[in-house]
């Protein structure tokens, strides 16, 4: 039995590509700044981005901690939705670490802040407040039904940034999701930033690392912040290899992650006693509701898992699919009548 593993795409595994160009990449001491298959990833992501530098770090965690950390310092405040994955899925490192204060506003369904919440969040110059510094976007979001930020949205909140003397941040894990969704160049959602992280291990199927992307001084520090959390690795060649290969090979399929998930979600929403708007499915991750109590929502995963389908129990009702390379077209089909079949028993 096949199992089809809808968690999440960070469980893609390396194509054939990436395992011969891993097995082959030419290797140094990334730490001494000489591992030559890692500098040259650093420069395709700055150009992908148009970005003056970027940095490999293991993790999107560890990219977004990084980035606060060199736009703040102790006692400094962000602002961010109250549904991002830096405020609820990065264990309050900004806070545990860096002694930064998290300023929650709330995320509309479409993943976006409105400017006049963010507006009205930012502190005045008082000995009372915090020293508001940083907003942090993402983008495509991943509670908000994954989904992409526009190009418009995102300059607006730099320009209100901007006229207060603030920085912008995005969380882009999965921002080559948004720029294939929205048919734009990645860099049109990316040039109004500061700063942005992207992860080379979701959706473009690299087993290691994210990339940090900034100005030549702000990836300075972040190279130094890197080492502070103890994130300078050595021969990163090793996994920087696929890293080049997902961002030349694995960008224009994203397309059909999204078919897959549409058309899932469409066929969720024939099933009685589940609960999806198919509109809001615009990329690969969605989420849906389980609205009967015929059957309990651990049975309902426990019985898809005997079936060899695996989704997220993310909510007391409310489960998580994201699609990724792995998943074809057939399994769509599968995982359907697999959910029809286990609602019915
Ligand atoms: C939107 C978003 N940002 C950041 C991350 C963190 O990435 P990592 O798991 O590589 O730490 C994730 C992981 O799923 C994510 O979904």
């Amino acid at each position: 039995m096949k199992i089809i593993d809808l968690r999440s795409d960070t469980v893609t595994l390396p194509t054939p590509a990436m395992r011969e160009a891993i097995h082959h990449a030419e290797l140094g001491d990334d730490v001494y700044g000489e591992d030559p298959t890692t500098n040259h990833l650093q420069q395709v992501a700055a150009e992908r981005f148009a970005k003056e530098a970027a940095l490999l770090v293991p993790s999107g965690t560890m990219g977004n901690l990084i980035c606060l950390l060199s736009h703040c310092a102790r006692g400094d405040e962000v602002i961010l939705g109250d549904q991002s994955h830096m405020f609820l899925n990065e264990a309050g490192g900004m806070s545990a670490l860096g002694g930064i204060f998290p300023h929650i506003i709330p995320n509309q369904a479409d993943g976006t802040m409105r400017l006049e919440d963010i507006e009205a969040a930012i502190r005045g110059d008082n000995v009372h407040f915090p020293r508001t510094r940083l907003i942090c976007l993402e983008n495509t979001h991943n509670r908000c039904n994954g989904s992409p930020l526009s190009s418009g949205y995102t300059e607006s909140v730099a320009t209100l940034a901007r006229r207060h003397g603030l920085k912008v941040h995005l969380d882009g894990a999965r921002i080559f999701n948004a720029a294939v969704a929205l048919g734009v160049d990645v860099k049109q959602l990316t040039h109004s930033v500061d700063s942005l992280i992207f992860c080379l291990s979701k959706g473009l199927s690299a087993p290691v690392g994210s990339m940090v992307c900034g100005s030549r001084e702000f990836i300075a520090e972040a190279l130094r912040m890197r080492k502070v959390l103890g994130g300078g690795m050595r021969q990163t060649g090793i996994f920087a290899a696929a890293g080049t290969l997902a961002l030349d090979q694995m960008v224009d399929r994203l397309a059909d992650d999204h078919a897959n998930a549409r058309r899932l979600a469409e066929g969720i929403a024939q099933i009685p006693g589940l609960s999806i708007d198919p509109a809001r499915i615009q990329t690969n991750i969605l989420f849906f509701d389980l609205v009967t109590d015929r059957i309990t929502a651990e049975e309902f995963i426990t019985r898809l898992a005997r079936k060899g389908i695996k989704c997220l129990h993310t909510g007391p009702s409310r489960f998580r699919i994201v699609t990724h390379y792995g998943v074809e077209s057939e399994d769509i089909a599968t995982t359907v009548s697999c959910m029809r079949q286990v609602m019915e028993e």
